[in-house]
């Protein structure tokens, strides 16, 4: 058996590193000024501060079930979490869902202000295609075709598309199906092309592509629902974030919907599926496979 615990760790290691070292000075030799200084550290303060990498740490690992290094797809990897970690800025924003405490930390707008969390949010974004585009080990065809998902999962028709949904979810009586389709627009689009990127990187064929977007579309709406679950079961102190926040936005989620033990039941059967979907990777998907079962029994 594989030792889960210690690909984890590793993978978040070289997650973190590469944080520092493409949100450090260097990247922006020649370009310095009093403005890029100030962002920078709204920026690192957001990135820096912990995270579970889930998102980053499929895209590596999807590269190396393909049979490619999983450095190669290191700086798509951390475009993943740069682009996570500017939506979680502005999705504390007061004009969404105005949450004060993030990962542990006061939110950004709490520390830096709303404009300021605002354009950390945007320098993230865009930072996440720069460092994209500079891979060194990457084609030029795979970054544009990797690019091409990233942008395509990230932007209006993807998360964007399911924040403005999630948004007209509130204090309204909404469907089963209009809360999946929001999900798997708001999270499940980013996580999905996690397995993209990583897949592009080892140059992987169209069954491997399918069979770890398929995988990566279940677990990421159980990872939501989970995600909704814990903001009814958890405390602030384990979550790193405020609990109950779901309920006082009025928002439409699958517990708001179906109750815990329904959408746990689902959650689990999400997972299950997902699991099902990686036979294609014969021995290599053991790691895949506790990565689902762990993130369905998360408590943070
Ligand atoms: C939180 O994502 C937002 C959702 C899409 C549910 P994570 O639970 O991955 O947050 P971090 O990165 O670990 O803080
Ligand atoms: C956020 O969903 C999804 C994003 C794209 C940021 P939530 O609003 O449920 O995430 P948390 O609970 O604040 O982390
Ligand atoms: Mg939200
Ligand atoms: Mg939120
Ligand atoms: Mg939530």
């Amino acid at each position: 058996m594989i030792d889960f615990d210690a690909r984890f760790n590793g993978y978040v290691e070289m997650i973190n590193s590469a944080a520092v070292k493409y949100l450090g000075k260097d990247t922006f030799a020649g370009r310095e000024s009093s403005g890029l200084t100030a962002m920078l550290d709204a920026m690192a303060y957001s990135l820096h501060n912990g995270g579970k990498r889930i998102r980053p740490m499929l895209a590596l690992e999807f590269c190396r079930v393909c049979g490619g290094n999983p450095e190669k797809a290191l700086p798509f990897a951390l475009a993943l979490e740069m682009i996570h970690t500017y939506s979680l800025i502005h999705d504390d924003l007061p004009c969404m869902d105005d949450d004060d405490m993030r990962r542990g930390k006061p939110s950004s707008h709490k520390v830096f202000g709303e404009a300021n969390a605002l354009l950390a949010g945007d320098g993230l974004l865009t930072l996440a295609f720069e460092t994209a585009l500079s891979a060194p080990d990457m084609s030029a065809a795979q970054k544009s075709a990797a690019g091409l998902e990233l942008a395509k999962a990230a932007g209006c028709a993807g998360m964007i598309a399911g924040q403005v949904m999630d948004l007209g979810n509130e204090n309204k009586q909404v469907s089963l199906d209009e809360v999946k389709n929001t999900d798997r627009l708001k999270t499940g689009e980013l996580i999905m092309a996690a397995a993209s990127v990583g897949c592009i990187a080892a140059d992987a064929d169209e069954e491997k592509i399918r069979a770890a977007r398929s995988y990566c579309a279940d677990i990421g709406l159980a990872f939501q629902i989970v995600d909704d679950i814990l903001d009814v079961t958890s405390s602030t102190e384990i979550l790193g974030k405020p609990v109950g926040s779901d309920g006082e936005n009025n928002k439409s989620t699958y517990v708001s919907l179906l109750g815990l033990k329904e959408s746990k039941a689902l959650a689990n059967k999400l997972t299950e599926r997902a699991k099902e979907a990686l036979s294609v990777f014969g021995d290599e998907k053991e790691f895949l496979i506790m990565l689902a079962d762990r993130l369905a029994d998360r408590n943070n």
